[in-house]
């Protein structure tokens, strides 16, 4: 069996800076709120007009990413994409980042686990290495949640947490014995599907029904937050315990704790939980905000760029979200 590694990594957030603050122009909302529950100062949101979009983002992103391998675009043989914002809803947006790319006719692959996208994206990518299917995967997690937001005051529990932008990385066949990706699990709850959901327009639900009531809406995200958090604080204890059991290392050995940032709150009851030091944690939640399947990747490449990752290190990286869906993943760097 062949072990698979991170070689490459690459992010991209809009230059658009959106601070609390300014958002308590638009709604009725405060900075304080928002630090105190969340932890957030600023997140980026695509400026009306741009042409970003997440799979435009998530190329910009992979573009690094492939560049820090020392890669080139014909040494990749799959692509892996992760969003719940995609530009169309079908086809997928791992072919439109194929294409601008221009990459030759491989194979892309889209993901729909939200916040856990990431994780899912990569135990995936992992397996396709193991088996000897392909060498070299491009791993990706994009968000455009900004024109999807209902930006007043209706819908600030939401808005508030949520910001744009990508990461990616090369997943590699390695012949290092030991290193990479040591141990992935993946869990869903499908019974809490609804409670942290855009629920239309989809098959279920037409276009032409939200039309007809204009009070329906149903097209903007819904999250139950209490119930999200209470769930998030349990899964992500269980799944990281189930991964340190696997790999056979304690809370004490982990270098980096790099969790889904989602809420500062939630990562630092996790910390608690595991008597982490904070030098033990990477959060960067404070300038992005939630950027669902792209917050893992941009924290990476953020951890490296402080020297919070080194050769040898173990890094566990945790999600949670809508699904509900949760995982996690140990690396030996
Ligand atoms: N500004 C000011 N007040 C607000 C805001 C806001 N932006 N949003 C809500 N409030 C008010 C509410 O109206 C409510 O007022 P009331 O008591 O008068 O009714 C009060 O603040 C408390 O609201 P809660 O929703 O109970 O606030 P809570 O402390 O639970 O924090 C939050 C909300 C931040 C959303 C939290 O529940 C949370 O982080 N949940 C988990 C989020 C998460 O992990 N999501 C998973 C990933 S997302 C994905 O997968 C797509």
């Amino acid at each position: 069996m062949f072990q698979s590694r991170i070689t490459g990594m690459g992010f991209y957030v809009p230059d658009n800076v959106v601070t609390n603050h300014d958002l308590t122009k638009i709604m009725d909302t405060s900075d304080e709120w928002i630090q105190e529950r969340s932890g957030i100062q600023e997140r980026r949101w695509v400026k009306p007009g741009s042409d970003d979009t997440s799979s435009v983002m998530g190329a910009k992103a992979a573009r690094k990413a492939i560049e820090d391998a020392g890669l080139t675009k014909d040494d990749i043989d799959f692509i892996v994409f992760a969003t719940l914002s995609p530009d169309y809803y079908f086809p997928g947006g791992g072919v439109q980042i194929q294409h601008l790319l221009g990459m030759p006719n491989i194979g892309a692959l889209d993901v729909r686990n939200q916040c856990t996208g990431f994780i899912y994206s990569l135990t995936v990518a992992d397996q396709f290495i193991k088996t000897g299917m392909y060498k070299n995967i491009l791993v990706i997690g994009a968000e455009f949640h900004s024109n999807g937001l209902d930006k007043t005051t209706r819908g600030r529990q939401v808005a508030v947490l949520f910001g744009d932008g990508a990461g990616a990385v090369v997943l590699s066949r390695s012949d290092k014995e030991g290193h990479g990706i040591l141990t992935a699990n993946l869990h869903s709850q499908g019974e809490y599907a609804e409670q942290l959901a855009v629920t239309a327009p989809a098959m279920k639900k037409w276009v032409t029904e939200l039309m007809a009531n204009p009070d329906d809406l149903s097209y903007y995200p819904y999250m139950d937050g209490p119930l999200v958090f209470k769930h998030a604080i349990n899964r992500f204890g269980e799944s990281m315990e189930e991964a340190m059991q696997a790999v056979n290392i304690t809370p004490e050995q982990v270098n980096l704790f790099i969790p889904h940032q989602a809420n500062l709150r939630i990562s630092q009851m996790v910390q608690r939980k595991f008597r982490f030091r904070d030098n033990q944690v990477f959060n960067n939640i404070q300038k992005y905000g939630n950027t669902t399947a792209a917050t893992i990747p941009i924290a990476l490449v953020e951890a490296r760029e402080q020297g919070r990752i080194k050769e040898g290190d173990y890094v566990i990286l945790s999600a949670f979200g809508g699904g509900f869906t949760w995982g996690s993943v140990i690396l030996r760097w």
